[in-house]
């Protein structure tokens, strides 16, 4: 028992390299096509004429027909052949389920039997009794001539033949025929070692009947100028449309604030340099809240850098809030692009607003500002330089000690100058914690003369 499994093991590997594998039978073809190929209707058993190989090969490939007559083999891939001498295909070859032409040829060889006609790959052998020894079919054929063995039954017997004249002359007309199609393959065995003919479908033999001329060199160099213009011609096209679509819908990128004030919010972003936006459009709203307020300001009207960077200074906001920014670019017929990522930033804290000197004399200028009623800020912050210098001198004044107008209005008289000088003035809040607001626009005053104390100059300008 054990050397029986031994045995039958041994075999199952060799099956696979050493020995001359052969197509599965009907029977098992199901089994090895299962195993090996999905779908089942795949799995393709072929002979292998490459190298001589002579053997047969399965593999998965999808399954295919060819005309009667014919079947195919690996040559080494797929390739048409006609079925060998022994066998013939009367109908379609299919890859599914056959590895050979259909049927065997009979061999016209019982008793009494002859060939008549060997016939072509997708017809059977005909057979003939071989009268000239008396021998005559036991059933009449179909045709008078010959027998066919696919479809009759072609035995022979010998016998007297009470017709042998009639049938005589009928014979000699029957082997004239045969005369024509090749007597040698009368009373011819058949011929084990005949080759298979295999149709190459090589594209040499194809082209060879149209010869290169100098006419065909001509006409394919003009075929292939004019092939690659129309490509180009399509490129071109196709880049055009490209670049067009980009254009009526290129989106602001990079969005970015770059400044920020108590009152507004100086933004930055690029576009694509040849910049056909009519406008753009700024969605902005104070974060988590639901009104978005949209600022529409023309393409002119923004400050235009190099490499398409773009900024615009969106004003009238509120103090010290945390606004939420999108924008997108508007074209022509209102076409809009996409919005930019949006971007959140928080306004600063009251800054004095409107500086101005409304006195002066040789060692003090007095100034005045305004800033919302509801004024939390602790001290001012007063920077302070004679012109063209660059060291700033800071006072702090404390806002109790400021004076106090209406509308929010209010004055300081910065003292100790130096007379005949040029100041330079700008002023900013300090809020609790020292948070600082953004610097006021700055001033700039010549101080009086010296010694002339009283003498009192509205600043006109
Ligand atoms: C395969 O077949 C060839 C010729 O038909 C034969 O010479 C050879 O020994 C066979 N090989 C095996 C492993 O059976
Ligand atoms: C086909 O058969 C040949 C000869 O046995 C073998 O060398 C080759 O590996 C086989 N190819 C496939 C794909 O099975
Ligand atoms: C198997 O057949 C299907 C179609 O019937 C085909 O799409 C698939 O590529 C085939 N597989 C192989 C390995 O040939
Ligand atoms: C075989 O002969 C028949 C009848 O002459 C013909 O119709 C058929 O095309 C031939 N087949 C081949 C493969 O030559
Ligand atoms: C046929 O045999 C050749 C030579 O052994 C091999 O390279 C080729 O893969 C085989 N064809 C198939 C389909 O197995
Ligand atoms: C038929 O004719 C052949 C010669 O043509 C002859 O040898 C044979 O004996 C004849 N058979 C009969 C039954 O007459
Ligand atoms: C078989 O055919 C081959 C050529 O195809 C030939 O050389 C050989 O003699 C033939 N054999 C017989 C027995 O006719």
């Amino acid at each position: 028992m054990d050397m029986f499994i031994l045995l039958t093991l041994l075999q199952m590997l060799s099956l696979n390299e050493a020995y001359n594998f052969t197509c599965p039978s009907q029977a098992h073809w199901n089994l090895r096509a299962k195993s090996m190929c999905n779908p089942e209707r795949n799995y393709t058993c072929l002979f292998n004429v490459t190298f001589r190989v002579n053997v047969y090969n399965d593999t998965c490939n999808r399954p295919r027909l060819l005309g009667p007559g014919y079947k195919y083999v690996f040559q080494p891939n797929l390739n048409r052949a006609t079925c060998s001498a022994t066998r013939y295909q009367p109908f379609l070859f299919n890859t599914n389920g056959n590895s050979d032409c259909t049927y065997q040829k009979s061999l016209c060889n019982s008793l009494g039997q002859e060939t008549y006609k060997i016939g072509n790959t997708s017809v059977d052998r005909k057979c003939i009794c071989n009268t000239a020894r008396g021998y005559s079919f036991v059933r009449n054929p179909k045709n008078q001539c010959y027998c066919d063995p696919s479809t009759e039954d072609c035995s022979c017997y010998l016998g007297i033949n009470p017709y042998n004249e009639t049938i005589k002359t009928k014979d000699i007309n029957c082997y004239d025929d045969i005369e024509m199609t090749g007597i040698s393959y009368l009373g011819d065995r058949y011929n084990i070692s005949r080759k298979i003919k295999i149709v190459e479908f090589d594209n040499y033999i194809y082209n060879v009947h149209y010869v290169p001329t100098n006419l065909y060199r001509i006409l394919a160099a003009i075929l292939v100028l004019i092939l690659s213009f129309a490509c180009v011609v399509v490129l071109i096209i196709v880049q055009r449309a490209i670049r067009g679509w980009i254009k009526t819908r290129s989106t602001p990128r990079k969005l970015d604030i770059v400044e920020c004030t108590d009152c507004s919010i100086t933004i930055e972003w690029f576009i694509d340099v040849p910049d056909e936006c009519l406008s753009y459009e700024l969605d902005y709203r104070p974060q988590r809240t639901k009104d978005w307020s949209t600022g529409t300001f023309l393409s002119k009207d923004v400050l235009k850098e190099e490499y398409g960077q773009r900024m615009y200074k969106l004003q009238n906001l509120q103090p010290e809030t945390y606004y939420e920014l999108k924008m997108r670019s508007v074209y022509e017929e209102d076409v809009k692009s996409h919005y930019s990522e949006s971007k959140t930033k928080q306004t600063l804290k009251l800054a004095p607003r409107k500086l101005d000197i409304v006195e002066c004399t040789d060692c003090s200028i007095t100034i005045e500002w305004f800033i919302d009623v509801r004024d939390e800020c602790l001290s001012y912050e007063l920077d302070y330089r004679p012109q063209r210098t660059k060291d700033w001198s800071t006072g702090i004044c404390l806002s109790k000690d400021v004076l106090k107008e209406e509308y929010g209005r209010r004055m300081y008289k910065l003292q100790n100058l130096q007379p005949e000088t040029y100041y330079e003035l700008k002023m900013r809040s300090v809020y609790e914690e020292n948070v600082k607001s953004h610097y006021s626009e700055s001033k700039t005053k010549q101080t009086l003369k010296l010694g002339k104390d009283f003498i009192f100059q509205l600043d006109a300008s």
